[in-house]
């Protein structure tokens, strides 16, 4: 957003002053991460986690790519070379514990970052295409997460490969065809782990390219806030750099603790111990699971045991699985209520901690066994959910009553009645003009 008072970039040096005229990359950076970006002063630390996906997206694709050297995709000897990077490899265990452990945290991040957009209402007007760009990014890394899981070639890696797709030869017609051509055979093999690991390597460029999109339509209308009220004055925001550039500096050094943490003292922790074995199609495990971040997806696949008529139960299944993301792109049409944010919507704040719950049990059946009580409690919780979207929602926002918003992010920072001077620029920072 070009905010009237925002900061022009204006380079001294005379190589700064060729470049801007010939390739105007750094007033790209000035305007969009620089000083020349305005930001509302309130901005919590939820505000952090776009730049922390990013930090994951990158952890990913440099750890993958090194990753990729040593890999073999070829199912007679792609656990073999699993386990010689981490044996043999100078640094290979490391690199292989940072990847697998990265998407893990990669997700965890995802889902505070997706959260908080629901509760702050993100996705409402004039946000709504970082919000669909953003549904859009999500499918695409569950699809590269799930791809990923496949190469290492142990138990988990084949059955889960064999359950997920086998889950399109329940479309009608047109399903064992098509299950077939995914795998490129009947079963998962040579063809299916060349194809997983060429797209596996794939994606996350195509997810760069939609972040540079999703960050682009952001910068737009610029950065929503906890209030939800729009940025009215200079007053109500300060420059990114060097302000929030130090927060989101604190985040990530944060995060970076937390996930060596976890990289250095629990590698393993998050995984499933018979991926440990060497993929083996005689032999089925008792319970196949996902990783933990399909479990709540993988609940709503299994609350559904009955055919109902013509329709098998494995087709709805699968149908609801998908839905349960495909309703995220129409949040700025199911919510209809014009305050944003759930700091001033008592009635909704209820149910979206509701939600949370809903997803958390979820999560929790999706990794258990399926049997009884999980299966029912599934059931349960996957017809909260979608209640949750398609009723409840639309129904909260056109009859709740609001609490009073502030007259402005001025106002809910400082009080009622005080007035803020404009934050400027700190008299010397390292890259600002004198
Ligand atoms: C690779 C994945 C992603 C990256 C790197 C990313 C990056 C970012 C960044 C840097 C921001 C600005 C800072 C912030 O508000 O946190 C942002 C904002 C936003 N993102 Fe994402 N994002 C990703 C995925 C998603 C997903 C999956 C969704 C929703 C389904 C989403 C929805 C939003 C929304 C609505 C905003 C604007 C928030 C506001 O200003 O209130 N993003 N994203």
């Amino acid at each position: 957003m070009s905010f009237p008072w925002a900061k022009e970039y204006k380079p001294s040096h005379p190589f700064m002053v060729y470049l801007d005229e010939k390739l105007p990359v750094p007033r790209l950076v000035y305007n969009s991460l620089g000083a020349g970006y305005p930001v509302p002063r309130n901005i919590n630390y939820l505000w952090n986690f776009g730049i922390l996906a990013i930090v994951c997206l990158t952890i990913q694709i440099v750890t993958g790519v090194v990753l990729a050297m040593h890999y073999a995709a070829n199912e007679a000897v792609a656990f073999g070379s699993v386990e010689s990077i981490m044996r043999d490899v100078n640094w290979g265990w490391l690199l292989r514990y940072a990847h697998a452990n990265g998407a893990s945290a990669f997700f965890v991040v995802i889902y505070i970052h997706i959260f908080r957009g629901f509760y702050f209402g993100s996705y409402k007007p004039p946000r709504e295409m970082v919000w669909l760009l953003g549904v859009v990014i999500f499918l695409l890394l569950m699809a590269t997460a799930f791809m990923g899981y496949v190469l290492p070639w142990g138990q988990m890696s084949y059955w889960g490969a064999q359950v997920i797709t086998g889950l399109f030869s329940a479309i009608p017609l047109i399903g064992n065809a098509l299950h077939e051509w995914l795998l490129g055979g009947f079963a998962p093999g040579n063809a299916a782990l060349n194809r997983f690991f060429s797209l596996h390597y794939l994606l996350p460029f195509v997810i760069v390219g939609a972040v540079v999109l999703h960050i682009w339509a952001l910068h737009i209308p610029g950065s929503s806030n906890p209030t939800g009220v729009d940025v009215k004055t200079e007053s109500d925001t300060i420059p990114f750099f060097p302000y929030f550039i130090a927060k989101d500096g604190w985040a990530v050094g944060a995060f970076l603790f937390l996930y060596c943490g976890l990289v250095f003292f629990f590698p393993n922790a998050l995984g499933h111990p018979d991926n440990y074995i060497p993929a083996n199609p005689m032999s089925t495990p008792a319970h196949i699971v996902p990783e933990w971040y399909f479990w709540p997806f993988y609940a709503i696949l299994r609350a559904f045991t009955q055919d109902f008529f013509f329709v098998p139960a494995k087709l709805m299944g699968v149908l609801a699985m998908f839905s349960a993301i495909l309703v995220w792109f129409f949040m700025p049409w199911l919510d209809r209520s014009p305050i944003r944010s759930g700091n001033y919507r008592p009635l909704f704040r209820k149910f979206f901690w509701a939600l949370v719950v809903d997803v958390a049990v979820l999560g929790y059946c999706g990794g258990s066994p399926a049997a009884e009580p999980y299966v029912m409690i599934s059931q349960i919780a996957a017809m909260y959910y979608f209640l949750h979207f398609f009723v409840i929602l639309p129904i909260v926002s056109t009859i709740e009553k609001t609490d009073p918003l502030p007259s402005s992010i001025t106002e809910a920072v400082l009080g009622h009645g005080e007035s803020a001077a404009p934050v400027g620029l700190p008299d010397s920072a390292p890259g600002l003009p004198a």
